[in-house]
């Protein structure tokens, strides 16, 4: 499963980088407004800092701006992805990009069919926001498994990218269903790594070690 970090901060974007355990990026519009920075400068300065795809979402409304603006984007780096909504515009800008050897990731997916759809305009990713999903009542979970079902049995090679992540769990049942990717917010990343009995098991070791009066260098 890959992870790709949601957000905007180079900060945060650097030292996850560092780890290795990072294999891309998105952002979205409000995550650019929350960094305070310029769009196009932040979007350069984030496809430098990461190998893998970087997100840039587009945000004309119709598919002539959307290719347009994707244009400009694509000549931030060589790993920009081009996010676009699903919406039917969205639909015919990817169809566009991706004859064109373009990655897509369309995003705003709240539907199993609103997915196929994305699949069919032949988008490299698709975006389902699980969080925002629960947060009106649905089960962004059973979403995800809807949308694996459907692309196994027609051998879509759109990569599900799960977005809205907002805790452990979410990434733990999106790697059980087997979706591609998981995009998260840094510290729920960081939260990834935490158990407390992690943290417990380190004071005992660190107590007795310091007992023993050794040193490994
Ligand atoms: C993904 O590409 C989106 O930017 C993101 O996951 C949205 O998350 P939110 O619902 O927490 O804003």
């Amino acid at each position: 499963m890959k992870f790709f970090v949601d957000t905007a901060d180079t900060t945060e974007i650097e030292a996850l980088a560092a780890t290795g355990l990072l294999d891309g990026v998105t952002t979205n519009p409000s995550l650019i407004a929350k960094s305070g920075k310029n769009f196009i400068q932040v979007i350069a300065a984030i496809a430098k800092l990461v190998d893998g795809p970087v997100s840039a979402e587009v945000i004309a409304s119709d598919t002539r701006g959307m290719l347009l603006e994707a244009e400009r984007l694509l000549g931030l780096g060589d790993n920009i992805t081009i996010k676009v909504p699903l919406t039917m515009d969205g639909l015919r800008a990817c169809k566009t990009l991706s004859d064109n050897g373009v990655m897509v990731n369309v995003t705003l997916c709240f539907s199993a069919t609103q997915a196929l759809l994305a699949a069919k305009a032949g988008a490299a990713f698709v975006s389902p926001f699980v969080g925002r999903h629960d947060d009106v009542g649905f089960d962004g979970m059973s979403l995800i498994a809807d949308i694996r079902t459907i692309y196994d049995n027609y051998a879509f090679d759109t990569e599900i990218l799960v977005a809205s992540v907002r805790h452990p769990v979410h990434v733990l049942q999106a790697a059980k269903i087997g979706a591609d990717v998981a995009t998260m917010p840094p510290a729920v990343i960081r939260a990834l790594a935490n158990h407390p009995l992690t943290d417990r098991g380190l004071d005992g070791f660190d107590a007795d070690w310091a007992k023993t009066g050794q040193s490994i260098l």
